[in-house]
């Protein structure tokens, strides 16, 4: 029998109530499955160890976490204490401190989620985001000089190293070559005048060793405009950290809104964990009320089977998810239902487990 070790943080606000509906469904796989279970290990990091504590996180956090097979985050960040502590302080250390240098998010418009575009097939959304995750725009280069005085100066630095840039582009590459996919790069080399310059040169070389993909770039404006117009044109898609992070919400708008946006955080080496996660933030004005959608953590859940090599799995639940959106009877009240978390939860389960009969597991 296998074991995955996972650390799980569950965090702030919603971010309790999702996970455990993620944990049930990898539960549950684990025992459809039977060859593989999962040993989770939660710690309680985050604004209220925050407010305790002085700091997001134990000091030797990272130490500890190095020894699991994967991180299962809920959400950071809640009133009272600043967001750029709670999210510099633990998420951001956390992807930095393990190379995740991939951050993968699906814009995929499943059958029956809500899409706010009309004259779009639901075939039309389907891109895989790629985004550059340790450097670029929120490398946190940067200073702070003459604070609170008449000439003060804040200077925020974008860094793009040879090494991230060219790592990520051919990460997205042999990505777009493995599912026959197209691949657009997204910059901005007219105002951005280095980094984006030497971003769309790192592409252009790159790109000369994959003959066999085909490639778009576009100015992050444009594709902004682009993505609303003309979605289908996006297939898998490369672009820096600031635009990815902005680029991939109007994405969760697109493919049923940000209950439904699921994000890994990834280091390709596995020379340290992996970290999965809803994208949404941790929705304080509806925690604790039991009602928080819990789609998005439980498809960065599928993600991380798909990270273990178990895409079947991966796939059964996508698919029980979309069967659920199609039912429309169990879902949460940001998607125009009256069920609660662990209701939505249960349902999938319910499906996962009839829909296993017929699959091969
Ligand atoms: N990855 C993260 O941990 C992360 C990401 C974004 C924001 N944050 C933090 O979360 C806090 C709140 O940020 P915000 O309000 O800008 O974004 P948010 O994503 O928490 O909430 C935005 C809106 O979407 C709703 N919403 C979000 N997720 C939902 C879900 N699963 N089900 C139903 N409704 C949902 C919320 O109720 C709210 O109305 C801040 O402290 C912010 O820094 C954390």
């Amino acid at each position: 029998m296998k074991t995955y070790k996972v650390a799980v943080i569950a965090g702030d606000g919603i971010g309790p109530e999702v996970i455990d509906e993620g944990v049930k469904v990898l539960n549950k796989i684990a025992e459809l499955d039977q060859h593989f279970e999962f040993d989770f290990t939660y710690f309680p990091w985050g604004c209220e160890y925050y407010s305790e504590h002085g700091k997001m996180m134990a000091e030797d956090g990272i130490e500890k976490l190095k020894e699991f097979d994967a991180i299962y985050l809920g959400a950071v960040g809640f009133p009272g204490v600043p967001d750029h502590i709670s999210l510099w302080d633990l998420l951001l250390i956390i992807r930095k401190e393990f190379d995740q240098y991939v951050n993968i998010r699906p814009v995929k418009l499943l059958e029956g989620a809500h899409c706010p575009l009309s004259d779009v097939k639901r075939e039309d959304i389907d891109m895989l985001f790629i985004r550059e995750n340790t450097e670029g725009e929120y490398s946190g280069a940067g200073d702070w000089l003459f604070k609170g005085k008449e000439n003060e100066v804040v200077l925020q630095n974008g860094v793009f190293s040879r090494k991230g840039t060219e790592r990520i582009i051919r990460y997205a590459f042999e990505t777009a070559k493995k599912q026959g996919r197209s691949l657009t790069s997204i910059s901005k080399a007219n105002a951005l005048n280095y980094s984006m310059v030497f971003w769309d040169q790192v592409f252009e070389e790159v790109s000369e060793e994959y003959p066999e993909v085909e490639t778009a770039s576009y100015l992050v404006d444009a594709a902004a405009m682009l993505m609303i117009t003309d979605p289908k044109r996006f297939e898998v898609v490369v672009t820096s950290n600031l635009f990815g992070d902005i680029l991939t919400d109007v994405g969760a708008a697109l493919a049923g809104g940000i209950g439904l946006a699921a994000g890994a955080n990834v280091n390709p080496e596995r020379k340290y964990p992996s970290m999965f996660e809803p994208v949404h933030g941790s929705a304080p004005d509806i925690a604790g009320q039991g009602i928080g959608n819990p789609l998005a953590s439980i498809w960065s859940a599928s993600q991380m089977l798909d990270h273990f090599g178990y895409e079947q799995y991966g796939k059964l639940i996508i698919d029980a998810i979309e069967q659920l959106l199609i039912e429309g009877q169990t879902l949460t009240p940001d998607m125009k239902g009256s069920a609660s978390t662990s209701e939505v939860g249960d349902r999938l389960i319910e499906m996962i487990t009839t829909n296993s009969r017929t699959v091969n597991v």
